[in-house]
């Protein structure tokens, strides 16, 4: 078989790949060397912004199949019939670090989903955490700035991170949460994905439903002790993506079942919880798992960068029969993902192989713009409404309508009956067998002993004895202990 020939990136074949060229022997190289120049001015260009949180991550392809009747709740086409398959890909990261951080950290879990369903992709961008540390947008650049390097020092601050949650009592329950045993993830298989947050389902005769989202393994849940995670993130930084990698490549392909949680809209008002609040989850026995169907992962990416590092994905992807709730962290979210991706992969993102639908096509009026691939036909309008037979709208709205009342305002979340920072923190607490408390408890303390300032400390302190007396006071002694050492 004849050698392929090495070409320039305008096609033309390269006569030397080893010297470059230059005035005489040993003299200063050319500037005509066309191939060297493009070379290196190619290689700076490498690197793209990573992203400003979940970095670190790894992706597949797979798909979904609909194993059990949800037509009563969604006319989503690509849950209409059972058996039915649609190609997915997903992107699992961890959240604070960057691009080159260790996987085996303690830190949520990214589960992003993209479905490629007949009726434009749909995405749904979740975590390995049912709930989140806040629960309104404006405190998120904050919340992730006190979790990140801090800007003098270079490194995550424990006196940052405490700092923030010392101002955020809400967020006791999602730090009861990763703090405890499901906190560092064995793998990307061994762990569980959350939609998180509320989302809506309508139904053919237009009956809304919200719906949260569970997506469990079947790989069974395994994880790391903090000590276990410390020496895996030390000797294999990659072991997630190790993982996945070989897991996939070995054949044996990864797979969850898709449980939903159901309420009807009308009931969401006098739910004992806001059912819109992210830092909250609907009890089990409130409002039972239903089983939609399996997601199975069957494909490694050939390209890490393509393919993974430029997948983008919006929770304002929503399809017919899917749509958005009231919660204010979704609303913000909706706006955020989208202008995130025009800013760090531009605004054709969409045209990538990795993000544009596959099972239906992209038909709009925009044009242009960076690095835009797509050729129309000369007989294409670019403007709309036209006479020429262009892509039209349906009139027909994808999810009912919610609805609004009273004025506009920067208002906290309405509080329901049973609504405050700490019930459910506590309960996840009481939940706990007498092991899983003490590791919760030392990781806590872990943590907060390292805080430089005591009114921070107190200030967390009485978050934990709010959720549970026993939980403060085991809490509040391993602390003293520590600082004692
Ligand atoms: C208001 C709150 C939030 C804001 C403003 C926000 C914003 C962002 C931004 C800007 C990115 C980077 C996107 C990119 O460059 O590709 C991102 C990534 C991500 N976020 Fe959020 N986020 C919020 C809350 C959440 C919550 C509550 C979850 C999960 C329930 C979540 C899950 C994710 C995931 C999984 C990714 C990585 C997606 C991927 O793999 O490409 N975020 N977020």
């Amino acid at each position: 078989m004849s050698k392929r020939v090495l070409t320039t990136e305008s096609g033309a074949p390269v006569a030397d790949n080893q010297n470059s060229a230059t005035a005489g022997v040993g003299g200063p190289i050319l500037l005509q060397d066309q191939h060297l120049l493009e070379k290196l001015a190619r290689f700076n260009r490498e690197r793209i912004p990573e992203r400003v949180v979940h970095a670190r991550g790894s992706g597949a392809y797979g798909y979904f199949e609909v194993t059990d009747d949800v037509t009563g709740f969604t006319h989503a086409d690509f849950l209409s019939e059972v058996g039915k398959r649609t190609e997915t890909f997903i992107r699992f990261s961890t959240v604070a670090d960057n691009l080159g951080g260790a996987d085996a950290v303690r830190d949520p879990r990214g589960f992003a989903l993209k479905f490629y369903t007949e009726e434009g992709n749909y995405d749904l961008v979740g975590n390995n955490t049912p709930v989140f540390f806040i629960k309104d947008p404006i405190k998120f650049p904050d919340f992730i700035h006190s979790q990140k390097r801090d800007p003098f020092t270079g490194k995550q601050e424990a006196d940052n991170v405490w700092d923030f949650w010392a101002h955020a009592p809400e967020a006791t329950h999602q730090i009861t949460w990763l703090m405890g045993d499901r906190g560092i993830p064995a793998s990307y298989r061994h762990m569980n994905g959350y939609g998180s947050h509320t989302y809506q389902w309508t139904n053919a005769q237009g009956e809304a439903f919200f719906v949260k989202y569970h997506f469990k393994t079947n790989q069974g849940i395994r994880s790391l002790s903090s000590e276990q995670g410390a020496e895996l993130a030390g000797k294999d930084p990659n072991s997630h993506q190790t993982d996945l990698l070989q897991a996939i490549e070995r054949g044996v392909n990864p797979s969850w079942t898709l449980y939903v949680q159901l309420m009807p809209a009308a009931e969401a008002d006098e739910y004992r919880f806001n059912p819109f609040d992210l830092t909250k989850v609907w009890p089990h026995k409130d409002y039972p798992l239903q089983r939609v169907g399996r997601l199975v992962l069957d494909r490694n990416p050939d390209n890490v960068f393509a393919e993974v590092e430029q997948a983008a994905f919006s929770p304002n992807n929503f399809v017919p029969g899917i749509g958005p709730s009231p919660d204010k962290m979704l609303q913000g979210r909706l706006f955020a993902y989208a202008d995130a991706h025009r800013y760090r992969l531009g605004v054709n993102h969409t045209q990538l192989a990795v993000n544009s639908p596959k099972a239906t096509e992209a038909n709009n009026y925009g044009r242009d713009g960076l690095m835009a691939s797509n050729a129309y036909p000369r007989d294409r309008k670019n403007y709309e409404p036209n006479s020429y037979d262009g892509p039209a709208e349906t009139g027909r709205a994808l999810s009912a309508p919610l609805a609004v009342a009273g004025y506009t305002g920067t208002h906290e979340a309405p509080a329901h009956t049973k609504d405050d920072d700490f019930y459910q923190a506590g309960e996840l607490y009481r939940l706990m067998s007498d092991d899983e408390k003490s590791r919760l408890i030392a990781n806590i303390a872990g943590g907060l002993s390292q805080v430089s300032r005591d009114d921070v400390i107190e200030k967390n302190l009485a978050h934990f004895h709010a959720a549970d007396a026993e939980y403060g006071k085991r809490v509040e002694e391993a602390v003293r202990a520590l600082r004692e050492d």
